[in-house]
């Protein structure tokens, strides 16, 4: 029988996320882009995220729920409340992954939102406010465009959109051009206006670190996301010949990048383990074993929880690779920078209400990597689940999480959508 009143409510969803559902849409959505050794490579903007997309929305379909899609390709599947004009519930994430990712990083939070939506369904529960789940298109745009989230950024901010739309990758092809591809062959729906009201936002996400495995618990509250820097570092020598060039004349670039991170590793060297600075990526020109590398870009990746460390470290890269540079010239760009963002109030309180009712181990964290969730929460207020994953290992082919947490997150999802829909 439908229930609207919420104690009623979790005792008619029990039971009804189905785990032989989700782990099936999990391996389908996994066979598109596997790669051999158990990753998935779906970037974003290819043929295999363009798949997913038409699995979630085949799925919807099948279901009879409406989808709608705005002009940046971000798709809403939406089940009805009894108040339709209220502004819904929203939980989702990405279906695109890292180069050579992980089967988890992003798709677990859309199958959960879905298998929410279903077992909700499933319980004839009766909600005030429509529930959508989401696919957030180019979450994982920062491999080929230097800049990640971006159809949550666009969405909730699309003044956003003209400079993000003219982002280029290695092969001088725009944001723009690499989405219209996308959207050329895609499934046609309804249309949704950007900043479209949403009333509350929940993501659920592996962790993508070690600490609910290493402390035996199954669901993380999500305290906080951390602020975000990224930069290029362009050092540009002189290509020359490798035996016939002497020392004292080289410009050699890879050796001045060398220097630079150097000098930046030790600049970044934190005890307390907060900071984290990464460089993934580097281009050595011409790069080839009888040329002294005549230039090479290299990027940087700095996180770190707290604005003032972010932005006075940040600050340092400029001023250290031009001190580090020797005969070469630097410069250093921004790529980005995000600041840390909180979760309090509505959604993290009911997501705790609801693990405590289901009564499972949980712990407050916050996240070490970025998600959609950061630039929802500059709309409306929003917070995040986290399950374990092994070893807490992340964009990475091993990535992997157990079908029990799996499970459990969509049943804490579920259980927190349903009174978020109620308020
Ligand atoms: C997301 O994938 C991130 O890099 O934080
Ligand atoms: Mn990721
Ligand atoms: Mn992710």
């Amino acid at each position: 029988m439908p229930s609207n009143a919420n104690s009623n409510s979790f005792d008619t969803l029990a039971g009804h996320v189905d785990q032989d559902r989700l782990w099936q849409r999990h391996l389908d959505m996994a066979r598109i882009g596997a790669t051999p050794r158990g990753g998935v490579h779906r970037l974003p903007f290819s043929k295999e995220d363009l798949e997913s997309r038409e699995l979630f929305l085949s799925w919807a379909n099948t279901r009879g729920f409406i989808s709608t899609m705005d002009d940046f390709g971000n798709i809403f599947v939406r089940r009805e409340g009894t108040e339709n004009d209220l502004a819904p519930v929203v939980s989702g994430s990405h279906s695109d992954t890292q180069p050579n990712g992980g089967q988890f990083d992003g798709i677990y939070g859309v199958l959960a939102a879905f298998e929410a939506l279903e077992a909700i369904d499933d319980a004839g529960i009766v909600t005030k406010r429509p529930i959508e789940a989401v696919i957030w298109t180019a979450e994982e745009a920062d491999a080929q465009f230097g800049v990640g989230c971006l159809g949550s950024q666009v969405y909730a901010n699309p003044d956003k959109l003209p400079k993000l739309m003219d982002l280029r990758n290695n092969q001088n092809i725009t944001v723009r051009q690499s989405l219209a591809g996308l959207l050329k062959d895609h499934p046609r729906v309804g249309h949704r206006g950007f900043r479209s009201p949403i009333a509350y936002y929940v993501e659920a996400h592996i962790e993508q670190g070690p600490e609910l495995e290493a402390r035996g618990k199954t669901i993380g509250i999500v305290t906080a996301i951390q602020g975000h820097r990224s930069f290029k570092v362009h050092v540009v020598g002189e290509a020359g010949h490798a035996g016939a060039t002497p020392e004292r004349l080289r410009k050699d670039a890879l050796v001045a990048a060398m220097e630079i991170f150097s000098e930046l590793r030790k600049a970044f060297h934190d005890p307390r383990d907060i900071v984290r600075f990464t460089v993934g990526e580097m281009d050595v020109v011409p790069s080839a074993m009888a040329v002294v590398p005549g230039s090479v870009t290299f990027t940087i990746d700095f996180r770190h929880p707290d604005p003032d460390a972010l932005r006075s470290l940040g600050d340092q890269i400029a001023i250290v690779a031009r001190q580090k540079a020797g005969r070469c010239e630097v410069t250093v760009s921004e790529l980005r920078h995000t600041s840390p963002v909180a979760f309090t109030g509505a959604v993290p309180d009911a997501i705790l209400k609801a693990v405590e009712s289901l009564d499972y181990s949980h712990m407050f964290l916050p996240s070490g990597a970025g998600h959609d969730a950061r630039y929802i929460a500059e709309l409306a207020p929003a917070g995040m689940i986290f399950i374990p994953c092994w070893r807490g290992i992340s964009h990475n082919e091993s990535e992997s999480a157990e079908l029990r947490d799996m499970v459990a997150g969509a049943n804490v999802l579920a259980n927190t959508l349903v009174q978020l829909a109620n308020l």
